[in-house]
């Protein structure tokens, strides 16, 4: 079922991007690759990486690379908020599972796994809350070998209950109720 589609964007429930993760966490487990660290990307995969932890029990590290500058006006380039330094040692030779909520341009993310990669990872896989379907401007390295989307959607604004100021409204929003 497509999540409800309100003033042309996507409104998605609590609930139910706890069920995405939830089918994620079991395709992930059954492809074999068990990470032993999962990195969140923030601020959007912060929730996303913490429900995973409920169903793969890893710790969670995490970066924040942000796209639009403080004026939320966009960047050419992403721009590095936190980064992973002290911590960086922990990636040698580790299996991570990088995370965060949507695959849009893919130029964050494409951007997070070249750092990434530097650091000597034993393997990196990608897991999304939701890939839009579009021409990306980034590419995902060739290193990159596993790559989950919980769901594929249309390339439309994706209302997430986090960013709700009012979040009973953004609920039956998501349930269809205009
Ligand atoms: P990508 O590599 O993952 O495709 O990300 P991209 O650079 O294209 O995304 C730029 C920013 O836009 C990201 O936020 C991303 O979360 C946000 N974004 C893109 N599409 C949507 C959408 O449909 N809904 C919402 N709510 N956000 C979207 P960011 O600048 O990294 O900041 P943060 O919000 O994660 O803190
Ligand atoms: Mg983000």
């Amino acid at each position: 079922m497509t999540p409800a589609i309100i003033d042309g964007k996507y409104h998605l429930s609590y609930t139910r991007i706890h069920e995405t993760v939830r089918s994620m966490a079991e395709e992930i487990r059954a492809s074999g690759f068990t990470p032993d660290v999962i990195v969140a990307i923030g601020s959007g995969g912060f929730i996303p990486a913490r429900i995973l932890r409920t169903f793969l029990e890893k710790p969670i590290l995490t970066v924040g690379i942000a796209y639009y500058d403080a004026e939320n006006r966009p960047s050419k380039t992403p721009r590095m908020i936190q980064w992973i330094d002290e911590v960086e040692q922990k990636l040698r030779g580790r299996r991570i599972l990088l995370v965060d909520e949507v695959d849009d341009s893919r130029v964050t993310l494409e951007y997070c796994l070249r750092e990434l990669l530097r650091h000597g990872p034993a393997e990196i896989a990608v897991a999304v809350l939701h890939n839009k379907r579009k021409e990306k401007r980034g590419a995902l390295p060739s290193e990159i070998r596993r790559y989950w989307a919980g769901e594929e959607l249309e390339d439309r604004w994706i209302c997430y209950p986090w960013d709700a100021l009012d979040i009973e409204r953004h609920e039956r929003l998501s349930r269809g109720e205009g």
